[in-house]
């Protein structure tokens, strides 16, 4: 018998991760150095005091038991702590706060917590992959807002068809966003909530990247919004803020109905977190509290030598304020993934082609700020070779 999966699974993600992973082996295998600025899986480990306080809480025999699903109850009062300092919101552990297997699980399961098959919600174009595969897996339909340069990156929410808004049970929203960059400031976090008090649509806000901004920026919770928690949820991951994603932890914070519900669908899926991970999470955040952890610096330095690099060998690209992540416009006369590919093949310095995060990511790259400062400045001697070769070539 032939078994093929499901048709869901053909709608989900996209393809050209696949297909940049294929190129990035047939290079490899051709002997050359690749340096991988795919994936933004963070390349440096949590602070010491995470693992050891991770060592500790493994070694205790008395973490082994399942956990439950909403997480620990210090863990989750360890949130609303950090939460009260670091963006001066009130979350009640009991009934605001959600522990996540990473935020990707929260952002998976969320359209079937709160959206029924035929539903409408809206995504930004380009996005973070899970938002439209969690539609596809929850039989919801997306209406995609396109995010475009000459509007910050923002939404046009005028833009949005009154029947669409009409009947929109949620819209999910990131910024400071991967794969863009960009950040979004109060006004348009107090517009996104007037717009969505007045439809009756729930807020779904991805902090991803909120300790990970530079040039003094400072980002909002949307929780920050008067109003907000009546519509409003927030996630937030540890993976990026403390270098700790292999750990899978994460939080949903917000709207009590949000997270009541997304806690009953999950209650039937996971048992929540290893309770030792839990354990490392309090650590961080505590530390986080008393600044002696921030990963910003790095990244900030990391962009400069990038964005600075790529000048001065011609390719003139926006200073990012915040992310791990550059989003490149590509010189005229490429497709992204044309661009992607002659870089890896003649490089082996890996991004990813901008439409990976859908149609209006065409004519961008993404660049991970993932490897050391050395490695990043031969991958911008090489791009540099590799423009220059382009250009010449073109010339002809
Ligand atoms: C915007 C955004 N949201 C969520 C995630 C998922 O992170 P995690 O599941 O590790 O918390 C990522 C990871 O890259 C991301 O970029």
């Amino acid at each position: 018998m032939k078994i093929t999966g499901s048709k869901r699974l053909e709608q989900l993600g996209s393809a050209i991760f696949a297909e940049v992973a294929e190129w990035k082996e047939q290079v490899k295998s051709q002997g050359i150095d690749v340096i991988d600025l795919g994936i933004g899986s963070p390349d440096q480990p949590p602070s010491p005091k995470v693992i050891e306080a991770l060592v500790n809480a493994v070694s205790n025999p008395s973490n082994y038991g399942y956990p439950t699903s909403e997480g620990s109850l210090p863990f989750r009062q360890a949130v609303a702590r950090w939460y009260k300092h670091r963006f001066a919101v009130e979350l009640d552990p009991n009934h605001e706060i959600l522990a996540l297997m990473g935020s990707q699980d929260g952002l998976a399961h969320l359209a079937m917590a709160i959206a029924d098959p035929g539903d409408v919600a809206l995504v930004p174009d380009p996005g973070y992959p899970i938002y439209s595969a969690s539609l596809v897996l929850a039989g919801v339909t997306a209406y995609t807002m396109a995010l475009r340069a000459e509007h910050n990156f923002l939404p046009q929410l005028e833009r949005i068809p009154l029947e669409i808004a009409k009947q929109a049970k949620f819209m999910l929203l990131n910024y400071p966003s991967n794969p863009l960059s960009a950040v979004a400031d109060r006004a348009f976090f107090e517009q996104v909530v007037a717009y969505a008090v007045k439809h009756q649509i729930i807020i779904a806000h991805d902090l991803a990247y909120s300790e990970m901004t530079f040039d003094g920026f400072e980002p909002l919770s949307i929780l920050q919004i008067p109003g907000a928690k009546d519509i409003a949820v927030e996630f937030h991951s540890l993976s990026k803020s403390f270098n700790m994603a292999g750990c899978r932890l994460a939080f949903m914070v917000g709207n009590a109905s949000v997270v009541q519900a997304l806690r009953t669908l999950k209650s039937n899926i996971d048992y929540g977190v290893f309770l030792a991970i839990q354990e490392a999470g309090i650590a961080a955040l505590e530390e986080d509290m008393t600044h002696e952890f921030t990963v910003a610096e790095q990244y900030e330095k990391r962009r400069n030598l990038v964005i600075n690099g790529l000048r001065e060998v011609g390719w003139e690209i926006p200073l990012p304020k915040a992310t791990m992540f550059i989003w490149a416009p590509i010189p005229q006369g490429w497709t992204s993934r044309q661009i992607s590919r002659e870089i890896l093949f003649a490089t082996g310095v890996v991004v990813i082609p901008g439409d990976a995060f859908g149609s209006e990511g065409e004519g961008y790259v993404r660049i991970a700020l993932v490897q050391s400062e050395e490695r990043l400045a031969e991958a911008v001697r090489r791009i540099g070779r590799f423009l220059k070769m382009a250009k010449t070539s073109s010339d002809v």
